[in-house]
């Protein structure tokens, strides 16, 4: 299936997906509220039906398109019609990118290639995740550098390829774990430099300054 996407230059409009609570997902959103004449937010994917961020992206006005995993016997399958279903659904939103904030699922090389930029080769998809990669990859980064014990970790935007939490870094900050750090401190330390990390990308990507 062939998806025409928006143009890269000039005003952008993104596609957020998320599947949990969204705290990335709804601090876009607010910032693309705030830079309505520079971008905006169109439409929340989520493939989980009870996805707390469903509620409240509608209730700041963003079109939401829910589209649940089918797990049938052929997972293969699975994935491509739920792409697929993507796909279909964005069509109507003309959108240039992506950006994936805590969406817990793994997209296809097949998928990404909608979304690629000869300009600057890259696909034009963000992700954010809770490490300094390639360091403490995959679904719990916080957790893992928390057991690990290290000084100082960190947040990285990256663009995404069909790896998990791999493509190339956009952009990364460090924070240190404190001596008296519990785990609530450490993430609730980390998930403030999220939310200022992923507008600082956003901010050049809108700028076109990749
Ligand atoms: C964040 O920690 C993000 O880095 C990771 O998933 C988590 C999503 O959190 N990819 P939230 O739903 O945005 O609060």
């Amino acid at each position: 299936m062939e998806l025409i996407l928006g143009g890269t230059l000039g005003f952008k409009k993104f596609a957020i997906f998320a599947s949990g609570l969204g705290s990335n997902a709804l601090n876009l959103i607010s910032y693309a509220r705030e830079n309505a004449d520079k971008f905006s937010i169109e439409v929340l994917v989520t493939d989980k039906e009870d996805a707390p961020v469903i509620k409240e992206a509608k209730k700041l006005g963003v079109a939401v398109e829910v589209i649940p995993y089918i797990k049938t016997e052929y997972p293969k399958l699975d994935k491509k019609n739920h792409e697929e279903k993507i796909l279909e659904a964005l069509k109507k939103y003309n959108i240039s990118w992506i950006i994936l904030a805590g969406y817990m699922r793994i997209l296809s090389s097949d998928f990404l290639s909608n979304f690629y930029d000869i300009s600057f080769k890259r696909n034009r998809v963000l992700n954010i995740h809770p490490s300094l990669l390639p360091d403490f990859p995959g679904k719990d980064g916080y957790g893992d550098a928390f057991a690990a014990g290290v000084p100082v970790t960190g947040v990285t935007v990256h663009f995404v390829d069909s790896g998990v939490d791999a493509g190339p870094i956009f952009l990364q900050r460090s924070f240190e774990r404190h001596e008296s750090d519990s785990l609530e401190d450490f993430i609730s330390r980390g998930k403030k430099i999220e939310h200022e990390l992923y507008r600082e990308a956003v901010k050049l990507v809108i700028e076109d300054r990749i």
